[in-house]
């Protein structure tokens, strides 16, 4: 089992092939902290790593004992208010209006496995012996309060996963004020803090800066986990890169409010903090209750971004997804949003299936609109029934007509929102959330449904489960267009208000939870605006989610790779769109959308029946190649080669290959056209040296060995001035590489 303890010094080593993270019980009965890293050999004892310093904490726990100061600690889940002036990983506010606590280790348990945490997403084993847990009781008996500490290491892979539990057992009501899910203080500070930021339509740009001495920390206080800041961060080395040297990446299994911190402090150690945001936040612990933070997945690479990413990719793609679609092949699918947004009817919505099938695509999906009186983005929402202006004979008509195509359908739904203009609001004005007496503030005409409350769950539950109990539907967006706001619940009592955006987070897995178990055949997708909530705890319900609203292909670039830094290819929904593009205006080819899409779970997003005939056959062609490799494209491991966030910019790289390394599929993209540039190659990744590939189109076959070091040698076509014409000179031209083992 990869879980040591020893007795005499209190020590937990959790350790495989890929990483050790040792911790003890301290004198003073809290956690210290001693490693967290790449894998070393187990002992009796690694009490030397330990380290005080006399004299120079300026406040210590034991009198006459100046070598003992939290300040200089290094912890596992500190508090603060007994001698460390860092930032805490949780606060109890007490009757007598004290936050000084003193949990103290009482017991632990080692078992394999890994327990599901009650109403919140995870990750998970099939097998027991994939995994090992511990859980760590610590009391504070004054309060008769307790904190589970839970951390399970997987066998096979470079992963923790930790989150907290708190227990109120005692007779006085507890307020938690901070309850952070995980907080590790590593030994130094020498790395550069990697974060996933952007904003609509530009989502998870990565940002790279230095750690410096004090507070870094991204957040989110938009009620969603955002695109603004990204739910997940990595700490590298200086030195290192996409494929070399140490990372630490922390990613939040959570769809709200997050913190994700580091504070530096006065001796360079790098406290790593992740949890729920506590900027307005707070959760009252009555006697006899629990309180249970999400988990934080922490993977330690030394392989560099790359070597994290594979992990992420494979944690989430084999034990975070849930359900059949976890492994079964995904529909190459079209959506009639950009094709028609509210205008249609359905002979249009009949045309574009049509022409679809006959290119090979496999889903039609129905976006908005199809409901309530909804011909703009004024009304209806809450209302899911059928338009029958539009749908003569109801969702059931048009799905059938569809499936009788020979295609899937699919269906969109934004549970989560309300306009006023609509049945439910004009029935339920009291379940929107708000403030009384304060003004509403809208988003895209909508209010946000209380979530909080269970009748409102129950109600959208019934409304979905009739559509999709009454109809052949295979696939549901779900969608969810704006942030919260004015932040409180009409069925919570005062004491209660500030725990309306974590329990609104939870009303929305709840709906989750129930609508895939009823219909676990039904492939759900996730989407906020595009991006807004691509984070694991959607995808712990939703295989796959909108990456972003924002098609064009020059953008992808920057949006896939700043993705995949924690998330695999089978969870990004990537389609080609129109040009010029409805989000930049630009117009790039169809085959530099096809090829940037084909790195996602693909589909389009265009009116096809508009399409010329040569445009409907390089469809064909494309929605042929994807099918072709979609095995490969879904369930490979991808490399990134060349970035998007390098200095210029101009030429992306990107790469997937097989789990048997037989096959692979290079994408190589040029955003502008240089004048007479040098000659270029592209070092390819996780081939097998010893095989000889083919690469498709071309006579030309290469070793593994080759191709990784001395490189894929690109064509001279993309050197501008030497050629007179020529298909891939210009702007925005891009090309795909299939490689395949020779027998
Ligand atoms: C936002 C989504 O991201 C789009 O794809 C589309 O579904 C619209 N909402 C519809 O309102």
């Amino acid at each position: 089992m990869p879980i040591h303890f020893n007795e005499t010094t209190k020590e937990f080593h959790l350790q495989n092939e890929g990483l050790s993270y040792i911790f003890t019980v301290m004198k003073n009965q809290q956690l210290g902290h001693l490693y967290y890293g790449k894998a070393i050999r187990h002992r009796d004892s690694f009490q030397h790593l330990f380290r005080t310093q006399s004299r120079a904490g300026m406040s210590n726990v034991f009198e006459g004992d100046l070598t003992f100061s939290l300040d200089i600690l290094k912890q596992e889940y500190p508090s603060y208010g007994t001698s460390d002036y860092r930032e805490p990983a949780f606060q109890v506010l007490q009757e007598d209006g004290s936050r000084t606590t003193q949990f103290e280790y009482v017991s632990h348990e080692i078992f394999q496995g890994k327990p599901g945490l009650n109403g919140l997403p995870a990750t998970y084993t099939e097998e027991n012996d994939e995994a090992s847990t511990l859980i760590i009781k610590l009391k504070d008996p004054l309060i008769d309060a307790e904190i589970e500490l839970m951390y399970t290491v997987y066998e096979n892979r470079s992963v923790i996963t930790r989150s907290a539990k708190f227990l109120n057992k005692g007779k006085q009501k507890l307020e938690l004020i901070r309850a952070l899910s995980a907080s590790i203080d590593l030994f130094d500070a020498d790395f550069e803090m990697v974060q996933l930021s952007g904003s609509w339509s530009r989502e998870r740009h990565v940002k790279t800066r230095e750690l410096v001495p004090g507070i870094q920390s991204i957040t989110s206080t938009r009620g969603t986990s955002s695109t603004q800041q990204n739910p997940f961060l990595a700490l590298k080395r200086k030195t290192a890169d996409e494929h070399r040297g140490e990372v630490y990446g922390f990613n939040f299994v959570y769809s709200g409010n997050f913190l994700a911190q580091v504070e530096v402090d006065h001796y360079d150690v790098a406290r790593v903090s992740m949890g729920i945001n506590p900027f307005d936040f707070n959760w009252l612990l009555a006697p006899g209750e629990e309180f249970q933070t999400p988990e934080v997945v922490m993977v330690y690479s030394d392989e560099g971004l790359n070597g994290m990413s594979q992990e992420y990719h494979n944690l989430y793609r084999e034990r975070l997804v849930r359900g059949p679609w976890r492994d079964e092949k995904r529909p190459v699918l079209i959506n009639n949003w950009e094709a028609t947004y509210f205008d249609f009817n359905e002979d249009k919505l009949l045309d574009i299936a049509k022409e679809s099938k006959e290119l090979g695509i496999e889903l039609f999906v129905l976006d908005d609109g199809w409901f309530g009186k909804r011909d703009d983005d004024t009304t209806s929402l809450g209302d899911w029934f059928a338009d029958k202006e539009k749908l003569p004979d109801g969702i059931e008509g048009i799905s059938r007509k569809i499936t009788e195509l020979g295609m899937k359908f699919g269906l969109w739904f934004e549970p989560e929102m309300v306009n006023k203009e609509s049945e439910l609001y004009k029935e339920h004005p009291d379940w929107i959330i708000h403030v009384k007496g304060r003004t509403n503030s809208h988003g895209r005409n909508q209010y946000v449904l209380d979530f909080s409350r269970k009748e409102v769950v129950d109600n959208l539950y019934e409304q979905m489960a009739d559509v999709l109990a009454n109809s052949p539907v295979s696939y549901v967006k779900w969608d969810m267009n704006r942030y919260m706001t004015e932040i409180g619940s009409l069925a919570l009592p005062a004491e209660r208000q500030s725990e309306v955006a974590h329990r609104y987070i939870l009303g929305v897995y709840d709906l989750y939870e129930r609508l895939t178990s009823e219909f676990p055949d039904v492939l759900f997708e996730s989407c906020a605006s595009g991006g807004a909530r691509f984070d694991p705890g959607m995808l712990s319900y939703a295989p796959q989610t909108w990456t972003s609203d924002d098609t064009d292909a020059v953008e992808r670039l920057k949006i896939q790779y700043g993705t995949s830094m924690a998330y695999p290819l089978s969870t990004m929904g990537a389609h080609v769109s129109d040009i010029p593009n409805h989000q930049v205006h630009r117009k790039t080819g169809l085959e530099m959308r096809g090829h940037v899409s084909f790195f996602g779970m693909f589909g389009y997003e265009l009116d096809i029946t508009k399409m010329t005939p040569k445009e409907k056959e390089e469809v064909k062609q494309q929605v042929h190649f994807y099918k072709q490799n979609r095995e490969l494209i879904q369930h490979g491991t991808f490399y990134r080669l060349l970035s998007p966030f390098d200095e210029g910019g101009n030429f992306v790289a990107w790469m997937v290959v097989s789990s048997d390394q037989k096959e692979a599929l290079v994408g190589y993209y040029k955003v502008l056209a240089e004048p007479n540039p040098g000659f270029k190659r592209l070092m390819l990744k996780g081939l097998n040296e010893h095989k000889e590939y083919k690469i498709e189109g071309t006579d030309g076959s290469y070793y593994g060995d080759e191709l990784m070091r001395a490189g894929l040698m690109l064509e001279n076509e993309f050197s501008g001035s030497t050629q007179p014409q020529g298909e891939k000179l210009g702007d925005y031209r891009s090309s795909i590489y299939k490689l395949t083992v020779l027998d």
